[in-house]
């Protein structure tokens, strides 16, 4: 008997250029895939000798979405994304039947503010909690910051504004959410300036969104740049706030995009 594939074959539906390194696309969804909003999914094209190349994609849309939704980079010589950037709308793309991660809210217990820190790209996982109803019924506050270098990176921001008047959660998030862009290398088009780190140690960002990073209220994901999870991890450790683990839960989960 054949073996199984551990993959199954999808087709590019969207394609959304956002800068000419940044663009979002989305692929026909398996009805049998299913994934914890904050997850990733192993995405893989196809190269010339026919071997396929694979790599972790955070998942933008909500858990109910029909399609999968994906926000990437294009890294000058990357092996995936140089191949990615190519594809055309009804181009297949191969994605593994299996969702993987812990950037995943159940990482957490108590609480009342719910953060998201994330710079580039490390914004995907975090649209697709949003769309996760019991977070805004858990927290008092959802506060999502998202740091990138110049401001025409701040992409997203059309879907993240709807929803303080979106039909279903307008009025469960209208009050909670706070949504703070940054940008570290313009003066222009952002909320606050620098780095997301500077910004936590200096106290602009709590002065900002008027709350304060506690132990026992603050529940934090970070994702991104991994030198910025990193100091951003040291940074809420010196002030006591820990890591989430299922048998000793904390503030803190973290999750590199490379
Ligand atoms: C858990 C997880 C989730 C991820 N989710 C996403 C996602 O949602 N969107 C996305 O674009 N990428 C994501 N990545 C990164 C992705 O897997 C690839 O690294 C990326 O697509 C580049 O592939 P590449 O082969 O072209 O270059 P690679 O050879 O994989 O990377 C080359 C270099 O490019 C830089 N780089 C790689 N990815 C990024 C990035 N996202 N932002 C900035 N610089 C980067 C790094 O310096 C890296 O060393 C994720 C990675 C992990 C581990
Ligand atoms: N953005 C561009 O204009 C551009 C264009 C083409 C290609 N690229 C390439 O794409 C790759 C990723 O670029 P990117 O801009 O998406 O991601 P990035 O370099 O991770 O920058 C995103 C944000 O994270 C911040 N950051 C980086 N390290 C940090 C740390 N240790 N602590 C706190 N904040 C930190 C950056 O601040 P700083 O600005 O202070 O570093 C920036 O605000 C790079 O290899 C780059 O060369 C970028």
């Amino acid at each position: 008997m054949a073996k199984e594939n551990k993959y199954t074959i999808q087709k590019i539906t969207y394609l959304h250029q956002w800068t000419d390194h940044l663009f979002s696309f989305r692929i026909t969804r398996d009805e049998g895939y299913k994934f914890i909003p904050g997850q990733f999914a192993r995405l893989g094209v196809k190269k010339e000798d026919d071997t396929i190349v694979w790599r972790a994609y955070s998942i933008v849309s909500a858990d109910y979405d029909e399609e999968l939704e994906f926000y990437s980079i294009v890294v000058p010589d990357g092996e995936f994304t140089q191949r990615l950037k190519n594809l055309k709308i009804n181009d297949e793309i191969y994605i593994d039947k299996t969702n993987y991660g812990l950037l995943t809210t159940d990482r957490f217990e108590n609480g009342k503010d719910l953060w998201f820190l994330s710079t580039g790209t490390g914004l995907a996982p975090f649209i697709s909690i949003m769309y996760d109803f019991s977070i805004w019924e858990q927290y008092d506050k959802v506060i999502l910051v998202h740091g990138v270098r110049e401001a025409n990176e701040l992409a997203y921001q059309d879907k993240i504004n709807e929803f303080f008047t979106h039909e279903y959660y307008g009025d469960l998030v209208k009050d909670k959410l706070q949504y703070v862009k940054i940008v570290s290398r313009e003066t222009f088009g952002a909320d606050l300036y620098g780095r997301i780190t500077t910004l936590i140690e200096n106290g602009e960002l709590e002065k900002f969104t008027n709350t304060p990073i506690t132990i026992e209220n603050s529940r934090i994901m970070i994702c991104g740049n991994p030198q910025m999870v990193d100091d951003t991890r040291k940074c809420l450790g010196a002030r006591g706030l820990t890591i989430s683990k299922r048998a000793n839960p904390g503030n803190m989960a973290v999750e590199n995009l490379w």
